[in-house]
């Protein structure tokens, strides 16, 4: 999914398989989400994320996942305001250009409405 304005792109998301086995097969997840550094903060990012909602949705997924860094505030206050729930966090999973080690956070989204 692409963002466009004017015939620029702002801003890129994409979903696919995270497991290729038929056991996760109702699972997708966000494997890229960006907005170009002087389209932030206008709603581009929350656009993709909606419109990501909607075609995993449409692909009949039961279920959304993602993953973030835990130093990226932005991003997770904005996969919550979507609805995205943590549901697991790998300890110092990541370690940062300046040295520093962060947790991989994962986080998912039911799009299924009961059973
Ligand atoms: C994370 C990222 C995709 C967000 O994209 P974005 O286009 O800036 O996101 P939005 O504009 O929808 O929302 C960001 C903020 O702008 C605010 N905003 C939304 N629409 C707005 C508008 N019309 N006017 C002013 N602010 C607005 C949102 O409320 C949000 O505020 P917050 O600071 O409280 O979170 C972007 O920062 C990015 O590309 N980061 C680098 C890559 C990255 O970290 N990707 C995620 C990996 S997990």
């Amino acid at each position: 999914m692409v963002a466009v304005s004017n015939g620029t792109v702002l801003g890129y998301a994409r979903i696919g398989r995270h497991m290729r086995i038929p056991a996760n097969e109702h699972v997708l997840h966000f494997e890229a989400l960006a907005v170009s550094p002087s389209a932030r903060g206008r709603g581009v990012g929350s656009l993709l994320i909606g419109a990501l909602i909607e075609l995993a949705r449409a692909r009949g997924a039961r279920k959304l996942g993602l993953r973030a860094l835990s130093s990226n505030h932005g991003a997770i206050s904005l996969y919550e305001r979507h609805g995205f729930a943590l549901e697991g966090r790998l300890s110092e999973e990541m370690r940062l250009p300046d040295g520093s080690f962060v947790d991989d956070l994962w986080f998912a989204l039911p799009l299924h409405s009961g059973s």
